[in-house]
C-alpha cells in the first residue's frame, strides 16, 4: 500500500498490506518505481512479526533495512516523576532546537554540544503550531535540556524525537521526559504507549522507564 499525501506534509512512506500475502521482490521494484514517479521518497515501514518475509524481499531488491526495535508500556513500571519535567499542550521554541542537536549527535555518547549552541540557535527560532504533546526537561540555571514528543490516534499515543543535548547526557533526562510522556498519555486516557528505539542501546534507556521489547519495527530506503 502506497500513502499518498494531498496537499503539503510529510510524505508517506509504502506499508504491505495487513494482513497480506507473501510480497515478492517484483513487488517491491514496482512500489519503487510508483513511488518515483510520485517524486515521494522510495520508503518502505513495516512491523517486523506481522510481515516476516519482507525483509529478506526488500534487501534483495536493493534496500537498507534498519531494525528498530519496538516497545510498549507497562504502566506499573514507570518511575517517580522527575521534578525538572514537565508535559505541555504547547510547542516551546527549545523542542525543535534542543531535537535538532541531538539528532545531529546520534547514539547515547556525550558530547560537546550543550547550553551555548542551544543558546546561539535559539536566537534565530521561531515557535510552531501542535497538535502533540511535548515534554521539556527545564533544569533550574541550565534551561531546556532534553525534549520529546507524544503524538496520539484514539486511544493509542507514539512516543518520538526524544532527545538530550549531547553535553547533558547520561543524567537520566532522556529516560524521564519519555517516562513523563508516557505518564501523561495515561493520564489522558490512553490505553497503549509505544515507541520505536533507533538501536538496542537507545531501546535500553526506554527499558528503564517502563517499556519492554514487544517486535522489530523496519524501516527500509535506498542507500544513500
Ligand atoms: C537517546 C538519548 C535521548 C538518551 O538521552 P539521555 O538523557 O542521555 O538518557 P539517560 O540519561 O536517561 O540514559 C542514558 C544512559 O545514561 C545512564 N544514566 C542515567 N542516569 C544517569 C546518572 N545519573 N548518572 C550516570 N549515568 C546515568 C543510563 O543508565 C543510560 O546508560 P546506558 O547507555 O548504559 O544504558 C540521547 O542519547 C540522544 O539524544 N541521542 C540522539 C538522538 C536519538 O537517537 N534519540 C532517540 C531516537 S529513538
Amino acid at each position: 500500500m502506497l500513502f499518498v499525501q494531498a496537499g503539503d506534509g510529510y510524505p508517506y512512506y509504502a506499508r504491505p498490506r495487513f494482513p497480506g500475502g507473501q510480497p515478492t521482490v517484483a513487488d517491491v521494484v514496482k512500489v519503487r518505481e510508483r513511488q518515483r514517479e510520485l517524486g515521494v521518497p522510495e520508503a518502505f515501514e513495516w512491523v517486523h512479526e506481522t510481515t516476516p518475509g519482507l525483509l529478506d524481499v526488500a534487501v534483495e531488491a536493493g534496500l537498507e533495512v534498519l531494525q528498530a526495535p519496538l516497545l510498549v508500556l507497562d504502566p506499573e513500571k514507570l518511575p517517580e516523576p522527575h521534578p525538572h519535567v514537565r508535559v505541555l499542550g504547547t510547542r516551546p521554541v527549545e523542542v525543535s532546537v534542543v531535537a535538532e542537536l541531538a539528532f545531529s549527535s546520534p547514539g547515547t555518547a556525550a558530547g560537546e554540544a550543550g547550553v551555548a549552541e542551544r543558546d546561539a540557535a535559539l536566537r534565530g527560532a521561531v515557535p510552531m503550531s501542535t497538535r502533540h504533546r511535548h515534554a521539556v526537561a527545564d533544569l533550574p540555571g541550565e534551561g531546556v535540556l532534553a525534549v520529546g514528543t507524544a503524538q496520539r490516534a484514539g486511544d493509542v499515543v507514539e512516543i518520538a524525537g526524544i532527545g538530550t543535548l549531547p553535553a547533558a547526557r547520561r543524567r537520566g533526562l532522556g529516560g524521564a521526559v519519555t517516562a513523563e510522556l508516557a505518564r501523561d498519555a495515561l493520564e489522558r486516557g490512553a490505553e497503549l504507549v509505544f515507541l520505536s528505539a533507533g538501536s538496542l542501546e537507545i531501546a535500553r534507556v526506554y527499558e528503564r522507564v517502563g517499556f519492554r521489547r514487544f517486535g522489530t519495527a523496519c524501516i527500509a530506503s535506498p542507500p544513500a
